[in-house]
């Protein structure tokens, strides 16, 4: 194993850049108030509501998006009712499904694409929530807009559709759907985001969901107090104030991620297209991908062994800056040559 000291971290999807320095600056002059309970002043759902032009009470926040996936599931879901995923997708849909004793049926990708028509012939009555990441994690491809509407015309509106856009910010494909008008035509659609990713503050746990009212006030009836930190709000709404910044980074990815599809694809890899800020490489043989990433290693860069998720042949790599992308393809390059 290498030296871990200096290694290059590629394996969770943060942003790479950090945060907008302004948001350091901010909440150091909280540090010194770690003693007191935090107070939650509802002015994040209230920003976040006139962002998205919807009511602050359309806004349910939460100590990480995965903690409002848990409300979602612990809220909406009764013990008889199930869950849709697909499979290869943001493992903590199973998780949370798992812990709260949910029975999940899993629609199989196409190509590693994300196909609503295998969705419908897992529906039943029983059906009570559809997860769908938009992009997809670990895949990074999308569901355009209309793919998205022929789910939302054909089910029933009993069932939430949960469109979790953890990597909807670096989506640059003009097919993207517009979540928040789906929305507005779909009250079961349920929109889930959060600032670990492009905001660059995964280490806070901040994430929410804009939903229907009725909806929201049974989220909150359930939600347990305290679930944002002295730090978290404070740090999400200097954040929003530096839009700049998630432009910046954006623009950034675009490049990047562009630099090193393309060149792996080069070099013979079967590298998917993605709409977000990671890559997702599927091999033949288990052997040979466990090698890449050991190599990597070596070299202190981490990626994402996806065997830890259940999938034994694929490799995802977070886009990081130049200099890496340099060293990953110098890397991958001398593997296949
Ligand atoms: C699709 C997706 N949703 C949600 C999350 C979790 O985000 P959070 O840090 O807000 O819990 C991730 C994290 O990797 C993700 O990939």
């Amino acid at each position: 194993m290498s030296n871990r000291g200096k290694v290059i971290k590629l394996n969770a999807n943060e942003n790479f850049y950090g945060c907008a320095p302004e948001v350091l600056n901010s909440i150091n002059h909280k540090i010194t108030n770690v003693n007191l309970y935090p107070q939650h002043s509802g002015r994040l759902e209230e920003i976040l509501a006139e962002k998205f032009s919807v009511s602050p009470q359309n806004i349910v926040t939460g100590g990480g998006s995965v903690r409002v996936i848990d409300g979602i599931v612990q809220t909406f879901v009764e013990p008889d009712e199930e869950i849709i995923i697909f499979d290869r997708s943001f493992v903590a849909y199973q998780q949370v499904a798992k812990s709260h004793r949910r029975k999940v049926h899993l629609a199989k990708q196409n190509n590693f694409v994300c196909d609503v028509n295998n969705i419908f012939p897992l529906i039943s009555n029983k059906t009570k929530v559809i997860f769908i990441a938009n992009p997809n994690n670990p895949t990074g491809t999308i569901i355009s807009d209309s793919e998205l509407e022929l789910l939302l015309c054909e089910i029933s509106p009993e069932i939430l559709v949960v469109i979790d856009e953890a990597y909807f910010e670096y989506v640059t494909d003009t097919t993207f759907p517009d979540s928040l008008s789906l929305q507005r035509k779909y009250p079961n659609v349920v929109i889930v985001r959060t600032f670990s990713k492009i905001y660059g503050l995964a280490g806070l746990r901040i994430g929410y969901a804009v939903l229907e009212e009725s909806l929201s006030e049974k989220m909150k009836q359930n939600r347990i107090p305290f679930f944002f930190n002295l730090i978290s709000e404070q740090a999400a709404i200097i954040a929003l104030k530096y839009e700049n910044f998630i432009q910046e980074c954006k623009v950034r990815n675009y490049t990047e991620r562009n630099y090193l599809y393309s060149s792996l694809k080069d070099s013979g890899f079967n590298v998917i297209e993605s709409q977000a800020n990671f890559l997702y490489l599927s091999f033949d043989d288990e052997q040979e991908k466990d090698l890449i990433f050991e190599k990597l290693l070596d070299r202190e860069i981490l990626i994402c062994n996806l065997k830890i998720f259940g999938q034994d042949k694929s490799l995802r790599i977070t886009i990081g800056n130049r200099e890496a992308n340099n060293k990953i393809i110098e890397c991958l390059e001398a593997h296949n040559s």
